[in-house]
């Protein structure tokens, strides 16, 4: 089975051909690989687009569409996979993505074209959520500022930090990310809260969670982590009245998504140092642009949309695309695809 990975900024060439190798075997069919050309913040910044448009306005960048040949699988991360791509590989069977948003492809072109599209899960929770803690520790210490400050030539005894040892830790969304947080978090012996309307009691239990309204995290917590999906319900639902209920003494992290939240209200909440401090990992504007307003706040640490970027996630990434592959490679299909259903009916 000829297959063609597409390598890019944040998941190179040489992790999928690696685990191809691996799990495949070493005489499992052609591999080739293409590097998505751009610079790492136009790729971010295209898939940021995509994320929030899809696939179908997206151009096939032309490295691809002269690679494509008679690959039979496409294994890609964040470079599109528009209509004209995937009629332009002639022996395309699927395309398999390295993450589990689908935002790159343009699934209603692939089912038409009798293309299998499949992601993966579970890749990168370890390191969202690590960073999610950092995040914690970033704020609740001003490990960020002092370090900003002390590089610019400067020194000052900022007021006595705050620990997350025994502080009560509110956790919005209880999937793959909260659960490695909860497990990170068991050595500081938190009181866990937890808003998820559709988790199993008895797996919060497992974590020694408490269940709790979305209210009650805001109202009772120290720490308050965001990791929620996003969906129609969940779209800007943490908002002014949910920042109004925090603690003056209290944190709020986001590492999910941006439009989760409503950022004025956040802004708002913090210009005005209503609670101590926020960690944001993700934006409405990505790459955030050089005037951006959040640059200028004091009591925030920035990071740029990288909570899953660790070598870990890549080497993970990698074998689950390979997994995929020698699964369409043994049966003939892909259960888990996107679109299984209906190339079923076809
Ligand atoms: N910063 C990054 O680089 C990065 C990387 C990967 C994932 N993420 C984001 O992190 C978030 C969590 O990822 P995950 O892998 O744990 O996802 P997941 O799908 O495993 O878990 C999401 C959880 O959100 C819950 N949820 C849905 N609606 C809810 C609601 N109304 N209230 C509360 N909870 C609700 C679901 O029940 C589920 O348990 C997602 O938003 C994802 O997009 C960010």
């Amino acid at each position: 089975m000829e297959t063609l990975v597409v390598g890019d900024h944040f998941i190179a060439a040489r992790y999928y051909v690696d685990a191809l190798r691996e799990v495949c075997g070493e005489d499992f069919g052609p591999v080739r690989a293409v590097d998505w050309a751009g610079s790492r913040s136009e790729q971010h910044r295209v898939q940021h687009e995509m994320e929030w448009h899809g696939a179908a306005g997206a151009p096939s960048a032309p490295e691809l569409l002269d690679a494509v040949g008679e690959a039979e699988v496409l294994a890609v991360h964040f470079a599109p996979i528009a209509g004209a791509l995937l009629e332009a590989g002639k022996r395309l069977k699927a395309v398999v993505v390295a993450r589990a948003g689908l935002e790159n492809v343009d699934i209603e072109a692939a089912t038409r074209l009798g293309v299998a599209v499949s992601g993966v899960s579970g890749r990168n929770a370890s390191g969202v959520a690590e960073l999610a803690l950092g995040m914690m520790l970033s704020e609740s210490r001003g490990i960020a500022r002092s370090d900003a400050l002390l590089k610019g030539g400067g020194w000052h005894e900022p007021p006595p930090g705050t620990e997350i040892g025994h502080s009560t830790v509110g956790m919005v969304g209880f999937g793959q990310v909260g659960r490695q947080l909860a497990q990170r978090l068991a050595g500081f012996q938190v009181r866990l809260l937890v808003a998820d309307p559709y988790i199993d009691p008895a797996d919060l239990r497992r974590y020694d969670g408490e269940s709790a309204s979305l209210a009650d995290v805001f109202r009772l917590s120290d720490y308050v982590v965001l990791q929620a999906r996003l969906t129609p319900e969940t779209e800007r639902f943490i908002n002014a009245e949910l920042f109004g209920l925090m603690k003056p003494s209290a944190y709020f992290v986001n590492v999910a998504r941006s439009r989760l939240v409503d950022y004025d209200a956040l802004y708002a909440t913090l210009s005005a140092g209503r609670i101590a401090g926020a960690g944001l990992d993700v934006y409405d504007e990505e790459p955030l642009p050089p005037d951006s307003r959040w640059r200028s706040l004091p009591n925030v640490t920035l990071t740029p949309h990288f909570g899953g970027d660790t070598i870990q996630t890549n080497e993970n990434s990698a074998r689950l695309v390979a997994e995929t592959v020698a699964e369409l490679a043994a049966t003939g299909r892909i259960a888990r695809a996107a679109n299984a259903d209906a190339l079923g009916r076809k």
